[in-house]
């Protein structure tokens, strides 16, 4: 597709936009559930045991059904619900058994609830570069370990995959475990095996922006069987009821020596979660489609530095994350502005003028100094200055994506030097 423009045929000048309506964002009904499927919420609710420990043996419960199917979906032994992505990663750290206030390594590029959930969990995060593709940066990872890091928080950050065996090499060297927070690439593979399989832990969220949409929710996955154990008694199983999840053989840990922090799923909404799962690929291949037809839209623009997957389609697609190479955190402002007067819902990652909590010099809990912080990661920071970050929701239709690569190959063409 070639653009030819002035200047000001951009709408940021007052021209007419590529689009009018809104850009479809998550929150707006992307939903893939049919009647069928509402009508198993409809019976829980109806059915009046919206709890999952009451006195139904675990494989009638909604949130029992759910984690046996999502546990055949990713192929794991182990599925467990929970209240959210960030208490699902708080819950791996806990029931990986790792002596208090440890060091726990996770990317410099990833949403705040990361290195949160590492806080929750009671341990110290220390941040990792990412490279020029946004991926964890695993010789950086290399470089950065230390005795006291005492495990490893991969995230698949904007659903694209980081490189598995790579930073599984790195944690067998240093003989620690590494949690996937998996959040946001729900159902997304990596040589054929899903995201949230291949470390000890695998962490989910079911929020709104999530491919599986129950409002609020998560998961966590893992093989191993005391893990499992162990984040059923911190999720909130008390006086025996996580026996229920053992088929009647005896629970492998006690109960009673552990704090119990109220993370449950409950039952409406693991029902609803039921109905979505199956829903699940369709979704999936129209997050494949729409990110290959924008993708192949963008790919000859030299502007245009499209993420490299680690594999051939190792991400979801339910994001367009792409830099400007060399653009300042305000020429790539600019960027973004003209894109949204156009009518493209695109934010900047690094605006100054925002205070976006996917660029790690916003995390005021972690960094009281942002100009410290930046000078602490300085790649992640140059290139998160030169990202713009796109919702691609799962129903945008062709026109859509197709308006999507006309806006930005419009503005990218006109803006001279702009946003200097
Ligand atoms: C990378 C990442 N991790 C964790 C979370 C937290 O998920 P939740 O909002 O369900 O706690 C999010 C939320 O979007 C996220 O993007």
């Amino acid at each position: 597709m070639s653009v030819d423009v002035e200047p000001d045929q951009l709408a940021i000048d007052g021209a007419r936009p590529v689009r009018a309506e809104p850009w479809p964002t998550y929150d707006k009904g992307d939903v893939f559930i049919e009647d069928e499927d509402l009508d198993l919420v409809l019976e829980t609710i109806r059915a009046r045991l919206y709890f999952r420990y009451d006195h139904r043996p675990y494989e009638l419960t909604q949130t029992g059904g759910l984690e046996r199917d999502l546990a055949a979906f990713f192929g794991v032994p182990h599925a467990l619900t929970c209240a959210s992505g960030t208490t699902a990663i708080a819950l791996g750290l806990l029931a990986l058994d790792l002596p208090p206030g440890s060091a726990v390594a996770c990317p410099a590029f990833t949403f705040a609830a990361t290195p949160s959930a590492i806080r929750l969990a009671g341990h110290r995060p220390v941040l990792v570069e990412c490279d020029d593709d946004l991926h964890l940066d695993v010789a950086d990872l290399r470089r950065r370990m230390t005795p006291e890091i005492r495990a490893i928080v991969v995230v698949h950050m904007r659903g694209f995959a980081s490189d598995m065996d790579a930073v599984l090499e790195v944690a067998r060297e240093f003989g620690v475990p590494v949690v996937e927070d998996a959040v946001p690439a729900l159902g997304a593979r990596l040589r054929g095996r899903p995201l949230g399989t291949f470390g000890d832990v695998g962490a989910f969220s079911t929020q709104s922006d999530k491919s599986l949409n129950t409002g609020e929710g998560g998961f966590m996955l893992t093989r191993d069987p005391s893990v499992h154990a162990r984040a059923i008694v911190y999720a909130g199983a008390y006086e025996g009821r996580m026996s229920r999840h053992f088929d009647g053989d005896p629970p492998p840990v006690d109960d009673l020596a552990m704090p119990i922090f109220g993370l449950r799923m409950d039952e409406i909404r693991a029902a609803l979660a039921r109905g979505l799962l199956r829903r699940l690929p369709e979704r999936l291949a129209a997050h494949h489609r729409n990110y290959d037809r924008v993708a192949a839209g963008l790919a000859d623009l030299p502007d245009v530095a499209l993420r490299r997957p680690v594999a051939d389609h190792a991400y979801l697609g339910e994001a367009l994350v792409f830099r400007v190479p060399d653009a300042t955190s305000a020429q790539t402002a600019w960027i973004a502005a003209a894109l949204r007067a156009e009518g493209i819902a695109a934010r900047a990652l690094g605006d100054p003028g925002d205070t976006n909590v996917r660029a790690f010099w916003n995390w005021r809990f972690l960094f009281p100094d942002a100009a410290k912080a930046r000078a602490e990661y300085p790649v992640t920071a140059r290139r998160l200055d030169e990202a713009i970050d796109i919702p691609l929701s799962a129903n945008l239709a062709e026109r859509d994506c197709d308006q999507l690569v006309h806006a930005v190959r419009k503005v990218l063409a006109a803006r001279g030097g702009r946003g200097a």
